[in-house]
């Protein structure tokens, strides 16, 4: 898949298809000065009036504009509404044999307020829809005639960062949902680390090394190994460490990942009904190994270290029982009440080890944390947690640019009392109030006092339930806008 960016000339421009956003038909006439009498005619006879969401197909429109679609859009349109109605013109397009897509940036521009990253919001749908997972179907579907997206605009020039977001968009976000996708009987630890593997003989800046269960437990990583000890798959610690030349940040960016690749629970084992949504409890991980692809594809020039705690929860003869007390690889001791909260068991003990051994500028994790967190915020955005205002306010922004919202959730002090043990230094579960925040603050308790750091609740955005059960890719949508300007700054 190619994007281009070209500058906006009706006269000069050949495609197979122009997507054109209308508010008001004498404005898209205006454009198409010759054709202007032509368009108003199919208009009113098609009874198009440029409502929200409808589309006009105007077919062999001219010698070089095969198809030429006009998709009405509302005046203010927010990013739901255009995102709504590129995403359906999208299912249809993709569904016909056409290999080239323009679409006319300023039409668009015209309509929609937020024009900061427009670009970036207006190709999602497109690569959204390009995605089929069909891995494990005997019939496998077509592949999509698309190859080539052209934005065009009468600034093309200040669109480099959108083409950049596009591209690794498409290879990022890919490997996310199929990774989120993937069974756990397929996708287990050891399957991620060689995952990890290919991803370092493809790109020669990333490096890998990776921790297995003995050499966990000979380093204290108790919290971590009390999780994978009930399964029958080794646990593994995977980093990632990215590191170019022209790396303009010497310490790292850390990315942390939480990578269950089944969670049953446990001893404290989860209901029946749905439970096979627990193999996309290692979206955190995939998120940061969409992450790691798209910065490599990009060659993006910060140094960024992903680090994978990768196991999976099972109840099996050797599983942590209720009650049981661990030590952390930070010393901290913990009393497991629930061998469910998992999550926050293998995390502390991966960013303990992350903080140790990379000593980052910044550390950013990802997690599938807690189903308080789907009651909290839905599908609509992330749990976002963090005690440093301008990194929060810089990632609520990214995910504003990009359609793939985040929202602030606090961490206040108070809340960690729920956290006390009568045996432990702290317990893993917080009781039945505020569930998303007491794991927040359970994880805030291994990361150092001055540490830049931003965690995100990620279990009702990762992937969707419902009829197209599939994994979103989110937020690497929001994460891939926030490198972007890191690298541009
Ligand atoms: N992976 C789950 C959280 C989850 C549940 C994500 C449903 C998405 C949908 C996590 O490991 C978990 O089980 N959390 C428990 C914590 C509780 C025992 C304190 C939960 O949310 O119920
Ligand atoms: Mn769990
Ligand atoms: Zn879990």
């Amino acid at each position: 898949m190619n994007f281009e960016i070209q500058r906006r000339d009706f006269n000069t421009l050949a495609t197979d298809c122009l997507i054109i956003g209308v508010n008001n038909l004498e404005k898209v006439s205006s454009s198409f000065a010759d054709q202007a009498d032509q368009i108003q005619e199919l208009a009113e006879l098609s009874g198009f009036e440029a409502k929200p969401g409808q589309v006009l197909a105007l077919p062999n429109f001219s010698k070089n504009l095969t198809r030429v679609f006009l998709l009405g859009v509302s005046e203010n349109a927010s990013q739901s509404e255009l995102t709504g109605s590129l995403k359906s013109l999208a299912k249809s397009l993709l569904a016909m044999p056409i290999t080239q897509i323009a679409i006319d940036l300023d039409s668009f521009a015209s309509l929609y307020q937020g024009k900061a990253k427009l670009a970036g919001l207006v190709v999602q749908p497109f690569i959204h829809s390009l995605y089929q997972y069909d891995q494990f179907k005997s019939k496998k579907a077509e592949p999509k005639a698309l190859s080539e997206l052209v934005l065009l605009s009468s600034e093309p020039d200040t669109l480099s960062q959108e083409q950049r977001f596009a591209k690794g968009l498409r290879a990022g976000a890919t490997l996310t949902r199929d990774l989120g996708n993937a069974p756990g009987n397929v996708c287990y630890p050891q399957f991620l680390l060689n995952l990890a593997q290919s991803l370092a003989a493809e790109f020669s800046d990333l490096d890998i090394s990776a921790l297995g269960e003995s050499q966990m437990q000979a380093m204290g990583f108790g919290s971590f190994l009390s999780v994978s000890k009930g399964s029958e798959k080794e646990g593994k610690l995977i980093c990632m460490n990215y590191h170019p030349e022209n790396a303009r940040n010497k310490q790292p960016i850390a990315l942390v990942g939480k990578g269950i690749t089944f969670d049953s629970g446990g001893i404290s084992l989860k209901p029946g009904a749905r439970m096979d949504e627990m193999k996309y409890d290692m979206c955190g991980a995939a998120t940061v190994f969409g992450l790691m692809k798209a910065i490599c594809v990009l060659e993006l020039p910060l140094h960024v270290v992903g680090v994978i705690a990768a196991a999976e929860n099972m109840p099996g003869g050797g599983a942590t029982r209720p009650g049981d007390i661990v030590t952390s690889l930070s010393g901290k001791t913990i009393e497991i009440l629930n061998t469910d909260a998992e999550g926050r068991l293998v995390l502390c003990d991966a960013l303990t080890y992350t903080q140790r051994v990379y000593d980052p500028e910044l550390m950013i994790d990802f997690a599938t944390l807690t189903g308080a967190c789907v009651v909290a915020l839905g599908d609509q955005a992330s749990g976002l947690y963090s005690k440093d205002e301008a990194l929060s306010d810089a990632l609520v922004t990214a995910g504003e640019h990009s359609y793939d919202r985040a929202w602030p959730m606090p961490l206040f002090e108070e809340y960690s009392k729920q956290l006390e043990s009568p045996f432990a230094d702290l317990q893993n579960i917080g009781g039945p109030k505020a569930g998303s925040v007491t794991a927040a603050c359970f994880l805030a308790e291994f990361v150092d006092e001055d540490r830049a750091w931003a965690h995100f609740d990620i279990a009702g955005t990762a992937w969707n339930d419902g009829a197209e059960k599939n994994a979103s890719g989110r937020p690497v949508p929001l994460m891939l806008r926030f490198l972007l300007e890191k690298a541009d700054a």
